[in-house]
């Protein structure tokens, strides 16, 4: 467990630069991006909060691996852990008492573990080497404080003088594509839309460069067409920048038009993790599946919405056998026994390793290849 990680509170956007103490000053860390190395590694990460219902074991188990300059997206439905594991990836977990094991290593700057990292040193990572980019741009934001100075406060000690800072800021909002910055240093929160505020949210998350950017449903409060602007915006940064991208959506259909490799979350578990062509055109989950069934360009026009039937289970007291089991098309009787685990797909030959492997938490998995589509339709139970 880690003790001395802070609470979910921790990263307002104003207190991620810390001016490190003097006996905590350590050389820079190389940048990852000079070597294409693995950025992010983690392993069988479990996020465990206590209520009055029991533990909630929000995360249980990720690995996941992010080498530089990947987009990786991870979807899922609504309470299956996106945001908890997401957060964890800089050090954070939702309540003081969280329990949280295995490790969030990123190797290229020595952080063998950032979940038992003390606060003031989880303070020099964020913004420095990696950022989040939160929800809901509405409420981000400090609404007593001027634009100008939100942004000014996250270049840290990155620049120095008040007229470099300054060139600086308006050089990130015109970054990030907001019309007249100059002109806008000096407006609250409340005189901005919620497409100029996200913007300026991205502005502050990429001000010292970071490795990586953790971008939390970052376009879900915001209408289509901006939805659309902001995205190509991310992709844009992440390409000019060299950044790695974790891209966090509900929507499978957003991040399979944006992203290299795609976890599929169900139940506080990946329950698949492919790189996007092979997710979309070989599924070898039933959840993938129905996700991809229930796209809305799945099926005719004159044909009824395929649905995923029931609900996913809340997640206090589950076993170790499959989460999606009464959801499950394929379900079947030994599936109530097994153990489930990520299998990796096509390993006859030895398994996959790295950023490259197919992998699956079902164990029919390599039927699937065969299988036709799903074929659930609105209101249809197993
Ligand atoms: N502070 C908290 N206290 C208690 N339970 C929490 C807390 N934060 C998250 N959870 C629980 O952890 C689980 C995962 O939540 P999480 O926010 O990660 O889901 P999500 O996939 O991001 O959902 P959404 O798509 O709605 O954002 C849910 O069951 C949620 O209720
Ligand atoms: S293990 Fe069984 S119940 Fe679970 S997803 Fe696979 S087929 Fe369905
Ligand atoms: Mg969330």
């Amino acid at each position: 467990m880690s003790a001395g990680a802070p609470m979910d509170s921790a990263p307002l956007l104003g207190e991620r630069v810390g001016v490190p103490d003097a006996d905590e000053v350590v050389p820079a860390p190389a940048d990852p991006r000079e070597r294409g190395d693995v950025l992010l590694q983690v392993s069988d990460l479990r996020v465990s909060i206590p209520t009055a219902a029991g533990q909630v074991h929000a995360a249980d188990g990720v690995t996941l691996t992010l080498r530089q300059g990947e987009v990786l997206g991870v979807v899922g439905e609504t309470g299956s852990g996106k945001s908890v594991t997401c957060r964890a990836l800089l050090g954070l977990r939702p309540t003081p008492r969280t329990e949280v094991s295995g490790t969030v290593a990123y190797p290229s700057i020595g952080v063998e573990d950032i979940t038992v990292l003390p606060s003031k040193r989880l303070r020099r990572l964020w913004g420095r080497h990696v950022a989040m980019i939160p929800q809901n741009p509405m409420t981000s934001l400090d609404p007593v404080r001027r634009i100008g100075d939100q942004v000014a406060e996250a270049l840290g000690d990155t620049v120095h003088g008040k007229a470099a800072r300054r060139e600086r800021v308006i050089e990130l909002l015109r970054q990030v594509g907001l019309p007249a910055p100059e002109r806008r240093l000096d407006a609250f929160p409340h005189q901005f839309s919620g497409g100029m505020l996200q913007r300026t949210l991205i502005a502050i998350a990429i001000a010292q460069n970071p490795a990586l950017l953790v971008a939390d449903e970052p376009t879900t409060a915001l209408d289509v067409l901006i939805q659309d602007q902001i995205l190509g915006l991310l992709l844009s940064l992440q390409r000019d920048l060299g950044t790695s991208l974790v891209l966090v959506s509900h929507d499978l259909s957003v991040v399979s038009q944006v992203c290299d490799r795609v976890a599929v979350m169900y139940a506080g578990q990946v329950v698949e993790l492919a790189d996007t062509a092979t997710l979309l055109s070989s599924p070898r989950h039933p959840y993938t599946r129905a996700l991809i069934g229930a796209l809305p360009g799945a099926v005719a026009r004159d044909e009824p919405l395929r649905v995923i039937p029931g609900a996913p289970p809340p997640l206090v007291g589950l076993g170790p056998t499959c989460r999606f089991a009464a959801r499950c098309e394929l379900h079947e009787e030994a599936c109530d026994t097994w153990a489930t685990e990520l299998l990796t797909i096509g390993s006859a030959g030895g398994p996959a390793t790295g950023t490259a492997s197919h992998q699956s938490r079902c164990r029919r998995a390599d039927e699937l290849a065969a299988a036709p589509p799903t074929t659930q339709h609105q209101g249809e139970q197993r």
